[in-house]
């Protein structure tokens, strides 16, 4: 159906054969492979403690919740501009989800500024997103986060591999969190990492996630243990072994992927400089090295998004919204219609995002960009 897709994975040969041993070793659940893939991603990011791997990356922010004891009464700040599982954990722990806004039309990440207008006196815990790869100016959020005695959560879902100051993300947050879902720099279908900073969120990660048990079904399997106790109420959060190998072929991909990404977003940075009226963010990036996970840009006023998504649809180009206004969904607009995000109120309506892939051609981008002029005129 599309000529270009909004995302291919870069599988081959080596992902299948990965699946292929686990399913040959006749051990599918929780194992020496999601041991090996935590080990390698925790040496990859650069992470203190070894971290957790689980089911997915809402799985991940709903155990970094738990594990800071976020309940009814408490708020966290999270973007206007992120993915609605932000908000939705927050909510599901009984807590209030208070939207802070992004830095300016340029910058689409929280700034401390934007959050720190949001903070109360029942501020509990701030989680921030590096946008589309792009990490957050954490030296000052880490700053004010402290200053406050506020708890931070990194959403790292965009960001493996990125740098702020020469330190991957993922390192700044008391937990940070990692997604791998198809769509994700590291793709493994459904799966995500919690990584801790301290020994005692460590240890409550690793009880949230499998329903707080004292021992793995693999020592029991293995005769290494007999039973188990339960020390804490749990969860069933865990990743298997079919994920964690195809996760520890794409880790080893990583680093070139995220290269190629990057090659892609200056060949369609080139190209769109002529574009009068679309705005890409985050052109003024210095000392950080960014994971380039999306292509995101916002569309003149006056254009219409739905007309220029239907053009491109039809000439075989799939594109997407990163994201709708958290404000304008069913389930939280009476509860968040006065939150004062002036920023995300202008980006999410005329925002849309290209397609962007490590195995990308040069043709492809240049048919995007084609298409995206003539989509754009035909609105003239
Ligand atoms: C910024 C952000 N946070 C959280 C998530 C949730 O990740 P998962 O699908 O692994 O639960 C996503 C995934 O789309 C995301 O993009």
């Amino acid at each position: 159906m599309w000529k270009v897709q909004l995302f291919e994975l870069n599988y081959d040969h080596r992902e299948e054969e990965a699946v292929a041993q686990v399913l040959k070793s006749r051990w599918i659940t929780m194992g020496d492979q999601t041991k090996n893939f935590e080990e390698k991603f925790g040496a990859y990011i650069g992470a203190s403690h070894l971290p957790t791997a689980v089911a997915n990356c809402t799985a991940a922010l709903h155990m970094a919740l738990l594990a800071l004891d976020i309940k009814q009464g408490d708020e966290v700040i999270v973007s206007g501009l992120t993915f609605i599982a932000d908000a939705n954990v927050v909510k599901m722990t009984g807590a209030t989800p208070v939207i802070a806004d992004v830095t300016s039309l340029e910058d689409w990440n929280v700034s401390a500024g934007t959050i720190e207008a949001k903070i109360t006196s029942k501020t509990k815990a701030v989680m921030i997103v590096h946008f589309g790869g792009v990490p957050c100016e954490m030296d000052e959020i880490v700053k004010l986060c402290k200053s406050k005695n506020i708890a931070l959560i990194e959403d790292v879902a965009h960001a493996p591999g990125a740098e702020y100051k020469g330190t991957r993300c993922g390192n700044f947050g008391d937990l940070s969190c990692f997604s791998f879902f198809t769509n994700k720099n590291l793709s493994v279908g459904e799966g995500g990492m919690v990584i801790a900073k301290t020994e005692e969120l460590n240890s409550k990660i690793k009880f949230l996630r499998s329903h707080g048990m004292s021992t793995l079904t693999l020592d029991r399997h293995k005769g290494r243990a007999v039973t188990y106790d339960v020390l804490q109420p749990g969860l069933n959060y865990r990743m298997d072994e079919m994920r964690a190998a195809l996760g520890l072929v794409q880790l080893s991909k990583l680093d070139e992927a995220n290269a190629q990404r990057k090659a892609h977003t200056l060949y369609y940075h080139k190209l769109l400089s002529e574009f009068q009226g679309v705005k890409i963010p985050f052109q003024n990036t210095s000392e950080k090295k960014l994971a380039y996970h999306i292509y995101p840009l916002m569309l003149p006023g006056g254009v219409n998004r739905e007309a220029v998504f239907n053009s491109m649809k039809d000439k075989g180009i799939q594109t997407s919204i990163h994201y709708p206004s958290i404000k304008s969904f069913t389930a939280y607009r009476e509860e968040l219609k006065d939150s004062f995000t002036p920023i995300c109120d202008l980006i999410s309506p005329q925002e849309l995002t290209l397609p962007l892939y490590p195995t990308m051609k040069k043709n492809e981008i240049e048919l995007v960009v084609e298409n995206l002029d003539k989509a754009i005129k035909e609105q003239a």
